[in-house]
């Protein structure tokens, strides 16, 4: 099974951040990235999947605003990728996702 494993791999890298616990959205963040797969296809410090860029220092390389475009129309940034829209998510979810991509430096 997948998703299991890649549930324990957010925890772990939220285990690993201590600091990111400081802003309550960020694990609800790490939560959400393990539930909805972005590991199936992104990886992150080595793990998860090669369908997609690594989502390593995404933070550093793309503004919130960036962020939340990329999770809720993918299309916009990346006219052929393969990648869901998450636009169906609540905007708390959304801004939770956004929260947990920005530690990602
Ligand atoms: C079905 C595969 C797939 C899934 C699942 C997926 N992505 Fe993506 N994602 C892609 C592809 C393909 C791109 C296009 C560019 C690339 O390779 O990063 C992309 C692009 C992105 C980008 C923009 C990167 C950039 O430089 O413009 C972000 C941020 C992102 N994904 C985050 C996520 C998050 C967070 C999740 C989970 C909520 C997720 N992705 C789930 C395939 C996926």
């Amino acid at each position: 099974m997948r998703i299991p494993a890649i549930l324990g791999l957010a925890l772990a890298f939220l285990l690993a951040c201590p600091g990111s616990r400081a802003q309550t959205q960020e694990p609800q963040g790490a939560e959400l990235a393990g539930r909805l797969g972005c590991l199936a296809c992104h990886s992150l410090k080595g793990q998860g999947g090669k369908l997609a860029a690594p989502l390593d220092g995404i933070g550093a390389r793309l503004a919130p605003r960036e962020l939340g475009v990329a999770i809720a129309d993918p299309r916009q940034r990346h006219p052929r990728a393969k990648m869901p829209s998450y636009a169906y998510l609540p905007p708390m979810e959304q801004a939770a996702l956004v929260k947990f991509l920005q530690t990602l430096k």
